[in-house]
C-alpha cells in the first residue's frame, strides 16, 4: 500500500510522474472531460483543523473522477474513542483514500502503519505535501524548466517551507528561506537533502528575493500555535513580504502564498492584489495536483 506523508518518501521520477498526471488531467479538464479513472471511489476526509482548499478541491477532484467523499469531523473521535489502530483498521475497510489533517505528524504515521486504504497528508504541524506539488505545477506552468527557477520563500520555517524545501530538491530548484533567529528550519534536515547544495537560509530578506523566480510566503503563526501570535507577530516584523521587498526581487518574479493569508502581517494587500500574485492560481492548482496525486497512488497500489 503506497501512502503519501510526506515528499520525502518519493523520488525524483515519481514527483514528475504525479506532475505529469496532474498536467494532463488538467488539460482534459479545461477541454470539458472528467474521465471516471476513479469510478466508486470513496475518500473520507479526516480532518482536526479547519479547511477551506484541501478540503473543497479534494472533494470536487474526487467527484470529477467519478468517485465519491465523505467529510470526518471531530465526531468521528480520532485518538478519543478507540486506540488508533483500532480506528484506522476499521476506518480502511470503508474507504479508498483517507486524507487527514491534524497536529502531530506521528498520528498520521500511525494511521498509515495500521490502514487498509491509501493515506494522504492533508497537513500537519510538520509537513504539507500537497501544498508543495501543487505548488510545483503552477511553477512548471509558469516557468516551465523547473532548474532554472528559485524560489524564496521569506517567513516561518513551517510545514509549508520543510515541505517546499523537499519539492525543490526533488525537482532540482533552488530554495532559500529568509527567516528570523529561532524560527529556521532544522539545518540537519536540509543538509541530508540528496540536493543540499540547492538549499540555503538567511535573515536577509532582500538578499534573498534578489534573484528569486518566485517569491512564498505563508502565516507567521500556524494553526496550533495562536497562544504564540503577539510575540511571533514582534519577531517577523522585518519579514512582511510588501511592495518595498518586492521591489528587491527581479521585475518579473511571482508571488505565491499556500493561503489562507493574514493581510497586514507577513503580505500586504498590494502584494496580494498585485500583478505578480498567483495566489488564486495556486489554490485552483490544488484540485488538479490531487486529481493526479490520488491517480498516481491508486496505480502504485493496483
Ligand atoms: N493552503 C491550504 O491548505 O488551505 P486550507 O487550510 O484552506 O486547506
Ligand atoms: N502553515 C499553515 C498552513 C495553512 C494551510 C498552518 O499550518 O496553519
Amino acid at each position: 500500500m503506497r501512502h503519501f506523508l510526506t515528499l520525502a518518501d518519493c523520488t525524483p521520477d515519481e514527483v514528475e510522474q504525479i506532475l505529469d498526471i496532474s498536467a494532463e488531467l488538467k488539460e482534459g479538464y479545461e477541454a470539458g472531460n472528467r474521465p471516471s479513472l476513479l469510478a466508486n471511489h470513496v475518500l473520507g476526509l479526516l480532518f482536526s483543523k479547519p479547511s477551506l482548499r484541501t478540503r473543497v478541491s479534494f472533494e470536487a477532484g474526487i467527484s470529477h473522477l467519478g468517485g465519491t467523499s465523505l467529510y470526518l469531523g471531530n465526531d468521528v473521535g480520532w485518538g478519543k474513542r478507540e486506540t488508533p489502530s483500532d480506528f484506522s483498521r476499521v476506518l480502511s475497510q470503508f474507504l479508498d483514500f483517507v486524507v487527514c489533517r491534524t497536529h502531530d505528524h506521528s498520528d498520521v504515521e500511525i494511521l498509515a502503519t495500521h490502514a487498509d486504504c491509501i493515506v494522504i497528508n492533508g497537513l500537519t504541524d510538520k509537513y504539507h505535501p500537497c501544498q508543495a506539488i501543487a505548488d510545483a505545477l503552477t511553477l512548471r506552468e509558469l516557468k516551465g524548466n523547473l532548474k532554472d527557477c528559485k524560489l524564496t520563500y521569506v517567513g516561518d520555517g513551517n510545514n509549508v517551507a520543510r515541505s517546499l524545501a523537499l519539492v525543490c530538491d526533488r525537482l532540482g530548484m533552488t530554495f532559500t528561506i529568509a527567516c528570523p533567529n529561532g524560527y529556521q528550519l532544522d539545518q540537519a534536515f536540509l543538509d541530508s537533502l540528496p540536493n543540499a547544495h540547492l538549499m540555503s537560509q538567511t535573515d536577509d530578506a532582500e538578499q534573498a528575493v534578489s534573484d528569486a523566480t518566485a517569491v512564498y510566503t505563508d502565516v507567521w503563526s500556524s494553526m496550533g500555535y495562536e497562544a504564540e501570535e503577539a510575540q511571533r507577530k514582534r519577531d517577523f516584523a522585518d519579514f512582511q513580504v510588501n511592495e518595498a521587498l518586492m521591489a528587491k526581487a527581479p521585475s518579473d518574479a511571482i508571488f505565491m502564498h499556500c493561503l489562507p493569508a493574514h493581510r497586514g502581517d507577513e503580505v500586504t494587500d498590494g502584494v496580494m492584489d498585485s500583478d505578480q500574485s498567483r495566489v488564486v492560481e495556486q489554490a485552483a492548482n490544488r484540485m488538479h495536483a490531487q486529481k493526479g496525486l490520488m491517480v498516481w497512488l491508486a496505480r502504485q497500489t493496483s
